[in-house]
């Protein structure tokens, strides 16, 4: 992963600056020379994530995250060091050639193109057998449920025969290789060796990201049957957690609606767009994971939840709810009549109401206080149930005004004194992150101390200075730090934070850098620049007296020729202590 050039880095690393993309998921505010604000990862009340745009770095001096802007792409998005850097050199238009991403980079980005490439050859072979006269059942089917063939198009829906080697056979003609063709999950092995057809006897509903490549397949039996959807698995281009259906169709409506509705099924939120409701995602049946809501702030300021009107459904929106509230994204609930889904809600009562989804929908938390005083009751003991469940709630509405105002709602709804209320479901304080701090019982506080100055004030040391102090560092990550400090200035003349995350050797070392660079930041003042310097002067005075020692060892077995130059030097190295404990 280092195989990128450092030039191309740097390049890249010049347009995106750390504030500006930081500053698309995470409300950044002035502190100092440097930015802070919630930490994105992990759920936090105070900020104590910090940018600091001079040096191109950003650390959480709550869960200790660190790194560079590449390194918050890669932990944000859970990218991969070279598709970190591909995604910046995108959005900043710099031109990036598979060769810049060094061998291994390369290779896997051309792994990753033939594999959309499989993907892209399957749905449009679906698809065209769905048109073909072996895909009548497929049409009879989407027919019976209301979709129009513009729909159909739209969403590349398709039809697989059901037959074992349709696709495979397909995949052959075609060159494709059928191993890549398992491991996108379209093709599964046989026992005997070779590979058979995933998807047979079902309608395909191809999975698109947000740049519009497909990346898995749902397939839906025909009628009834057991499942009743077949998908693909997880593969190095699909991540369930991370992806939402239907993100492509929906971006337009979402640019202008900025309200994104979800819904739960691929057939709910096709059945909407039949009938023009273009703002809808849909999650597949899954829990919402705190990356899809990430995925769905970047496309809208409100979210409706409209999950089916059945237990699960209820269930399944109060999950959500949390995850909405620690990502700051505004949702609210759209429950629908029991036994009802989006789809059969449409085709019984229309979409007018979806098309005002989010004046339609109910605040989440009254939407989940009704719906736990519906299952528990009023009763007293229905009433302690009741708060006892929406404990955890409160504690996730991280705005203090916006939780004092649910809690006054809350104790109305049910009787019960303000007071007592807030109390029972303030007091345990929200779990904290531990503050992580990887060198906590590093005794070694002078080299920290030192490390931190170097990292504020670059400039101010020599290398060679540095390189004596490296004989004096006792611990071996402060050590193995400064010797990266040292080659990386040798080598660039200069200090640059940010490359020096890059440098870094691991994980470790890059959370260092950042946590001492932020914490010298912190605790600015003349009083730290004294004390580096009373420092510097001991690593000084011990350097020195080492030197002298080891004079003092070759004077004893000099020749005569040889003493004159080395007492020479020893005066000269005593006269330095001297002036050393003079200052
Ligand atoms: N799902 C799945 N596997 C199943 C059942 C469901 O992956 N065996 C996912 C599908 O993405 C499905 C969603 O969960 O779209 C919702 O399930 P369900 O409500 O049962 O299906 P619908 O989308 O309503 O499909 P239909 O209207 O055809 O019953
Ligand atoms: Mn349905």
């Amino acid at each position: 992963m280092a195989f990128i050039p450092e030039d191309k880095l740097l390049e890249i690393k010049d347009a995106a600056s750390i504030e500006e993309v930081v500053g698309q998921y995470v409300k950044l505010t002035q502190k100092g020379r440097n930015l802070s604000g919630l930490c994105p990862f992990h759920a936090e009340t105070k900020p104590s994530f910090t940018v600091a745009p001079e040096k191109g770095i950003f650390h959480c001096f709550g869960c200790g995250v660190g790194g560079n802007v590449f390194s918050f792409l890669m932990h944000y998005h859970r990218l991969s060091f070279p598709e970190a850097v591909q995604e910046l050199a995108r959005r900043y238009g710099i031109p990036v050639s598979v060769k810049d991403l060094g061998p291994e980079g390369a290779q896997q980005a051309k792994k990753r193109t033939k594999a959309y490439e499989a993907n892209t050859a399957a749905a449009a072979f679906y698809a065209a057998t769905l048109t073909s006269s072996e895909g009548r059942p497929g049409r009879d089917y989407l027919k019976k449920r209301g979709l129009t063939p513009e729909i159909i198009r739209a969403f590349q829906l398709g039809y697989a025969v059901d037959e074992w080697d349709a696709l495979r056979r397909h995949f052959q003609h075609r060159g494709i290789s059928l191993e890549l063709g398992q491991e996108v999950g379209l093709l599964a092995p046989r026992d005997r060796g070779g590979f058979y057809d995933r998807f047979r006897g079902r309608i395909i509903f191809p999975i698109f990201d947000r740049q519009s490549r497909v990346i898995a397949f749902g397939g839906r039996i025909i009628g009834d049957g057991e499942p009743k959807y077949l998908n693909s698995p997880e593969s190095f281009l699909y991540v369930k957690g991370r992806t939402l259906y239907g993100i492509p169709q929906a971006a337009e409506a979402l640019r202008a609606t900025r309200v994104a509705l979800v819904v739960e099924g691929y057939l709910d939120l096709i059945a909407l767009q039949v009938h023009g409701i273009g703002n809808v995602v849909a999650t597949l049946g899954t829990a919402l994971t705190r990356e899809q809501v990430r995925l769905l702030k970047a496309v809208a300021d409100k979210v409706v939840l409209v999950y089916d009107g059945d237990a699960a459904g209820a269930k399944a929106m109060k999950r959500a709810f949390p995850l909405f509230a620690q990502e700051n994204l505004a949702v609210r609930a759209l429950p629908l009549p029991t036994g009802l889904d989006p789809d059969s809600y449409a085709q019984a009562h229309g979409v007018e109401m979806f098309r005002s989804a989010w004046d339609s929908a109910q605040p989440w938390f009254s939407y989940l206080l009704e719906d736990l005083i519906s299952t528990h009751g009023l009763d007293i003991e229905g009433r302690v149930q009741v708060l006892s469940e929406l404990r955890p709630y409160v504690q996730a509405l991280t705005d203090p005004v916006e939780q004092d105002l649910w809690l006054r709602n809350t104790s109305e709804r049910l009787g019960v004194d303000a007071a007592a209320l807030r109390k029972s479901l303030t007091s345990l304080a929200p779990i904290s992150a531990a503050r992580l701090d990887p060198m906590r019982n590093i005794v070694v506080d002078q080299e920290k101390k030192l490390l931190r100055w170097v990292l504020a004030h670059p400039e101010a040391v020599a290398p060679e200075e540095l390189e004596e102090w490296t004989e004096e560092f006792r611990n071996p990550e402060l050590k193995g730090l400064l010797e990266l400090i040292i080659t990386s200035y040798r080598e660039h003349g200069r200090m640059d934070h940010s490359l020096l995350v890059q440098q870094a050797t691991g994980e470790t070392q890059r959370q260092h850098i950042c946590s001492l660079t932020l914490e010298e930041d912190e605790s600015e003042g003349p009083a730290g620049d004294f004390r580096a310097g009373d420092w510097r002067r001991d690593l000084r005075v011990k350097h020195l007296k080492k030197a002298r020692a080891r004079l003092k060892a070759r004077l004893k077995n000099a020749s005569d020729g040889e003493e004159v130059p080395l007492q020479v030097q020893w005066r000269e190295i005593d006269q330095q202590l001297k002036d050393l404990s003079a200052v």
